[in-house]
């Protein structure tokens, strides 16, 4: 059984005087610890794909099913990391990293320990009681990952996490990321735009067409790079190869 299936997602947004396809049958399966990544043009689909797999927008038709049970509400079995980092300015760090605790009512001393911990293995000390704005971009967005894995999830939606920050600090994250949800044997989507970062960081990679968003293919990132960490797999010469391909494939569909 997979732990999480997409089942014949279509999504239509209505006007009053138009309509827009923006999903059209959407079917994928995702396993247990795996990375996977979903690769398309701007507005394609993306984030409304997430929303619909979170339970936050009802989808037009189909259904999300996790280890069989359907999502139709937001469930903490699932951790949403939104497209721009929304930490609350008026809260402290370690305030913003409960909200996910505070939603689910499972806001318990071992669950506060928890998150407080995470804070630490993200290399994150000393800035609980920091405001948001005290903090880079980079930092930011590690409390965010921290939020969204307080409330241990099954699965995670990363929505384009790194997309805002300098190449440094992006390299840094996504080892980061990739190391933290392998330590805690998570499974993730990982939204992108970028090709690099989806070879280096997942085990397989949806591309998706747009008008409407569909799934234009589906690739398997190849064993030896899985294994290696996105710092040494950009510099494995199988990347390039699955690089241009992809390239090649996103150029076909325009
Ligand atoms: N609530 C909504 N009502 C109407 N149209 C919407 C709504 N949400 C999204 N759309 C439209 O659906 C399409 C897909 O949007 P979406 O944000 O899912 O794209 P995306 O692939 O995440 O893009 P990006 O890469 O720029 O983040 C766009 O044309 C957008 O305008
Ligand atoms: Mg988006």
């Amino acid at each position: 059984m997979s732990l999480l299936k997409i089942d014949k997602i279509t999504q239509v947004f209505f006007s009053s005087d138009d309509y827009k396809v923006v999903l059209d049958n959407v079917n994928l399966e995702i396993n247990d610890n795996e990375f996977v990544a979903f690769l398309g043009p701007s507005g394609c689909g993306k984030t409304t794909l997430l929303s619909i797999i979170s339970g936050l927008l009802k989808p037009t038709i189909g259904n999300v099913y996790i280890k069989d049970i359907q999502i139709e509400k937001p469930t903490n079995r699932i951790g949403y990391m939104l497209q721009q980092d929304f930490l609350y300015p008026w809260r402290t760090i370690e305030e913003n990293i409960v909200i996910g605790l505070e939603i689910n009512k499972i806001k318990s001393p071992e669950n506060i320990r928890y998150a407080l911990n995470l804070l630490k293995q993200v290399g994150l000390e000393n800035v609980e009681q920091d405001y948001p704005q005290q903090l880079s971009g980079g930092m930011r967005q590690r409390v965010a990952l921290v939020r969204t894995l307080a409330t241990q999830p099954e699965i995670l939606l990363l929505d384009e996490p790194f997309s805002a920050l300098d190449y440094q600090t992006k390299i840094k994250l996504e080892e980061l990321v990739f190391h933290t949800l392998k330590q805690f044997k998570k499974s993730a989507i990982l939204v992108t735009h970028d090709i690099e970062e989806a070879i280096a960081v997942c085990d397989r990679i949806y591309i998706f067409n747009k008008d409407p968003g569909t799934i234009a293919h589906e690739i398997i990132v190849p064993e030896d790079l899985k294994q290696l960490n996105p710092f040494n797999a950009r510099q494995h010469p199988e990347f390039a190869k699955l690089f241009d391909h992809i390239w090649k494939e996103m150029e076909k569909l325009g």
